[in-house]
């Protein structure tokens, strides 16, 4: 942050900077210290989800006084906590008492479909683990930790950023299945890198003729979906035989995980898995279809590192993505993006001939 521009801006995530605290930022008279306050705010942000502070709230607002009782917590500390809470746009103040805003309600109380507590810990373990290695995968070009073996062998981590994952799903699920082509008459998904299998669920939901499998490391299947007509298949999709006779691939959130020759890899070996005719679908972000603005583009490129520093995969332009795709075998490829799916957006192709790699 470099300029009178805030970090983060708006009236749900309210941290911005008056006239006054925009020109002290300017003339460099304030340090930039937002950006240190930011990695702060994500560990208020995860006590308070631990402790349960939201929960609480959503079954009656309160004072902090009344909070540090029901939760047996220290007063004076959960007093500033709170206030740390409002000023960040997670809870409104009024008269004494603290309430949750709609941020709050949506994504961080227990019970909401799309909470992501679950997933803080993968945060909390990227923010502290991963990132503080960041300097070695920009020297180096290559990533500090292989992130996928990581979940393997490490069951909480593993839970947690499934549940992070499964959350965004349900969110999005919904509107991508209304534009996947799916046959009218059945078929079979081929769902790579599932893991809680939920793109595929809300799929057999809409087409009652319709099978899926999805293919993924065993950890992740753990927590997978439940489905008559949803099979689970534990294996790699770099190594392992995919199948064949599918008619839908999915790829979502796999493409920015990998690297050129992987994805080249990948796409090559999906192409010989469907029937002719057969479509696959990636759910991705892409640079070059981004929502123009600043913070956009700079979450992207935040995201874009943790790609790099994480599994040496990257973001890349939808142009490049449908380069790829023909490289392998399949037509025209085109730009979808579904409606109340911000984060993510969809390539579809066809594929023309199956070519065994
Ligand atoms: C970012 S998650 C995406 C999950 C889901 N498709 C979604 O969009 O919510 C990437 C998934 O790919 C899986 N994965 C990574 N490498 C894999 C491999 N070599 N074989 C099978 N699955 C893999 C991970 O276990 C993880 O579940």
């Amino acid at each position: 942050m470099g300029s009178a521009a805030p970090a983060f801006y708006g009236r749900r995530v309210p941290l911005f900077f008056n006239p006054l605290e925009a020109a002290a930022h300017r003339l460099s008279i304030a340090p930039p210290m937002f950006d240190y306050f930011n990695t702060l705010g994500l560990h208020a942000l995860v006590a308070a989800a631990r402790l349960r502070v939201f929960d609480a709230l959503r079954e009656r607002p309160s004072t902090a006084d009344g909070l540090a009782t029901t939760l047996t917590i220290d007063p004076r500390t959960a007093e500033v906590l709170l206030r740390v809470l409002a000023g960040l746009g997670y809870l409104r103040v009024k008269g004494g008492r603290y309430r949750l805003t709609r941020t709050s309600r949506t994504w961080f109380t227990t019970d909401s479909p799309t909470s992501l507590v679950a997933g803080l810990e993968f945060w909390e373990r990227t923010a502290c683990v991963i990132w503080p290695r960041l300097a070695e995968a920009v020297r180096d070009g290559s990533p500090v930790t292989p992130f996928y073996e990581l979940l393997e062998s490490d069951a909480a981590l593993s839970r947690s950023f499934q549940a992070w994952t499964a959350a965004l799903a349900r969110r999005q699920a919904p509107a991508t299945a209304r534009i996947i082509p799916v046959p009218r008459d059945g078929g079979h998904v081929l769902d790579v890198g599932g893991s809680h299998g939920l793109f595929s669920v809300e799929l057999l939901h809409r087409h009652p003729g319709l099978r899926a499998t999805v293919l993924d490391l065993p950890q992740a299947l753990e927590a997978a979906a439940d489905h008559p007509r949803l099979t689970l298949r534990a294996g790699s999709f770099l190594d392992d035989d995919l199948g064949e006779g599918y008619d839908v691939a999915l790829l979502f959130n796999i493409v920015h995980g990998l690297d050129d020759q992987e994805v080249a890899k990948l796409f090559a070996r999906v192409a010989a898995a469907l029937n002719p005719g057969g479509a696959i679908v990636i759910g991705d972000q892409f640079r070059d279809s981004l929502m123009p603005g600043r913070a956009s583009r700079t979450l992207l490129d935040l995201l874009d590192l943790n790609y790099r520093v994480a599994t040496g995969g990257r973001v890349r332009d939808f142009r490049e993505v449908a380069r790829m795709l023909r490289a392998a075998g399949f037509d025209r490829p085109r730009h979808r993006r579904p409606l109340r799916s911000v984060v993510t957006e969809l390539a579809v192709a066809v594929v023309k001939s199956p070519s065994r790699p």
